[in-house]
């Protein structure tokens, strides 16, 4: 592909009308992709934060797991084998940091994985560090191969023996009446922690990487473990509680044997990344995953009918109500935001431009969420009234006292106002820009980065804040979560990058599915493409 380097938005938006006017607003045709464009100052501005918050990192946390960039402390808040590090591998890797690389490979090789004095969390865990572990060794197996420093090619193998071994020794979760995981355990001596309940998307969030291990390895073992305990969840129980609209679920499941307890949810945190990964595990492998497709078909056509919801303020915007059984609950999240990518995805996906077009709109509505506040970053918890239902309705209340003139202005008001460096806005852009070549959510993905840049650099790297809608972010949280270097700034640079293998496609060409913390995962089959 092209490359361009070009200094403001507003040139690179003058520039690719020129070039690819008919890419503009519409949605493509899948035998006609999406010119891109790439804009090299942004991308290093980018790699510049990554660079940074890497060395505040590697100074004063490493080999823990995450920094605390205000107070140049760290603390170990993923059973301590360096999270950050192994999150961070994959962004450094599709940066080209070989550098970096070679430290975390390091780091990598000296972890034990069969320790920790904390509790392990087997989604955090599967998602942050298997998930990084598999990503590195996809990438490096694949299209970076003949990238990697010569002297570390050894290395590679050991990166898919580690991910081995803390599958293995993650593997007795599932060891439960039902093979529904419990998701809390601890490993000095191995033992469950006892839960009930496991959550939709704890339990729906593993099948990717568990699956993609054993396709690996060829030891079956993981895929089995992790599909089997998907089951439950593709097939919900009982079903007047379980399932309270066609495809969209309650949120916890019994342990002990697989039904639903609660029909309450959303496509917000605990339930979210279940849907997400019904559609990529489809992407993933369409031999095997018909039925997942099928399943997310459901949730979004049923997301569309029953929870779409327009603020009586400005009914242009499209968000997706929470459920209580049928009782809707207008409320999103940030975290929530990443339904558009995954709406846009699904459609790129089975040739749907409805779902695109649908997508589009709900990335619309979060950017609100940023366009409106004092940071231009948007809050963790949001609020509307919908202008269908009367607003005497028991779950349709107005804004609450001293929001209402925010709520007219926007169509929003604030529930939490903290940002965590969370992605999915900036994700939501990607996979938007991936779709249709838009250089709009290029432009809005550069100023929510350039925003995040001003309002959470803080100290020896980036950090959490308490209010978004306070003009220097109503001060620090301390914190850099690590999937602020898997997520946000892969997204941010990847969205002004040249095509690569790892890039969404909009032609059905992908080679790699984004895992959801954005480590990008080889496609079953996927081409061995090698560049450079
Ligand atoms: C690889 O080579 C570099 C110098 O080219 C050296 O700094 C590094 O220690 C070597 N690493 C290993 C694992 O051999
Ligand atoms: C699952 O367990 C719950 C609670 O003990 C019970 O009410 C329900 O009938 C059980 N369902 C099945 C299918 O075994
Ligand atoms: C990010 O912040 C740093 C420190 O204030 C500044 O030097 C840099 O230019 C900023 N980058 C962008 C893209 O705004």
């Amino acid at each position: 592909m092209r490359s361009l380097s070009l200094a403001s938005g507003a040139a690179a938006t003058l520039l690719s009308g020129l070039v690819s006017a008919a890419a503009t607003g519409a949605v493509p045709r899948s035998n006609n992709p999406p010119h891109y464009i790439a804009t090299e100052s942004r991308a290093n501005s980018v790699r510049e934060a990554f660079l940074v918050s890497w060395e505040g990192y590697e100074e004063y946390a490493l080999p823990h797991d995450t920094l605390k960039p205000v107070s140049d402390e760290f603390e170990d808040d993923r059973n301590g084998w360096g999270a950050s590090a192994v999150d961070a591998l994959s962004t450094a890797l599709v940066m080209r940091e070989w550098d970096v690389v070679v430290s975390i490979i390091d780091h990598v090789e000296s972890i034990d994985f069969s320790t920790t004095k904390t509790e392990v969390s087997l989604f955090e865990t599967t998602i942050r560090y298997l998930g990084g572990l598999l990503s590195a060794y996809d990438l490096l197996d694949g299209p970076l191969a003949d990238e990697l420093p010569s002297n570390y090619s050894s290395s590679v193998p050991d990166i898919l023996k580690q991910a081995q071994r803390l599958a293995d020794n993650l593997k007795f979760a599932f060891d439960t009446p039902s093979g529904i995981p419990d998701n809390s355990l601890f490993f000095d001596p191995p033992r469950r922690g006892g839960s009930e309940t496991n959550g939709l998307a704890t339990i729906g969030t593993l099948v990717l990487e568990w699956t993609r291990l054993s396709d690996i390895t060829g030891d079956n073992t993981y895929a089995e473990l992790a599909q089997k305990a998907e089951g439950y969840l593709l097939d919900p129980q009982p079903k007047d509680i379980a399932e309270p609209f066609p495809g969209l679920l309650g949120g916890n499941v019994r342990i002990d044997n697989g039904t639903f307890t609660d029909g309450n949810g959303g496509w917000g945190g605990g339930t979210d990344s279940f849907y997400e990964y019904l559609i990529k595990m489809y992407l993933y492998d369409k031999d095997r995953f018909g039925d997942y497709r099928d399943r997310w078909i459901a949730a979004v056509d049923s997301s569309i009918e029953n929870l779409a919801s327009h603020p009586t303020s400005n009914p242009d915007l499209t968000f997706l109500a929470e459920w209580r059984g049928k009782t809707l609950q207008f409320s999103s999240q940030h975290l929530a935001c990443f339904h558009g990518g995954n709406f846009i995805l699904g459609g790129l996906t089975l040739d749907e431009p409805k779902y695109v077009e649908f997508g589009l709109r709900l990335v619309d509505a979060c950017r609100v969420t940023y366009a409106e506040t004092l940071t231009g970053i948007g809050p963790e918890v949001f609020g509307w009234q919908d202008n269908k239902l009367p607003p005497d309705a028991e779950n349709n209340p107005p804004a609450p006292d001293g929001q209402a003139a925010f709520y007219e202005a926007s169509g929003f008001w604030i529930k939490s106002a903290n940002y965590v460096l969370r992605p999915e806005v900036i994700e939501s852009y990607y996979y938007a820009y991936r779709a249709t070549g838009d250089v709009k959510y290029q432009d809005w993905a550069w100023e929510a980065f350039e925003n995040i840049n001003k309002t959470c650099r803080a100290g020896s790297g980036y950090s959490s804040v308490k209010n978004v809608n306070e003009k220097d972010g109503g001060g620090f949280d301390d914190f850099q979560e690590s999937f602020w270097f898997a997520e946000v700034l892969k997204y941010s640079f990847l969205i002004h990058n040249p095509d690569e293998p790892w890039q969404v496609k909009a032609d059905h060409t992908n080679e790699f599915v984004f895992n959801t913390e954005a480590h990008p995962i080889r496609i079953f089959g996927g081409q061995e493409t090698r560049v450079g």
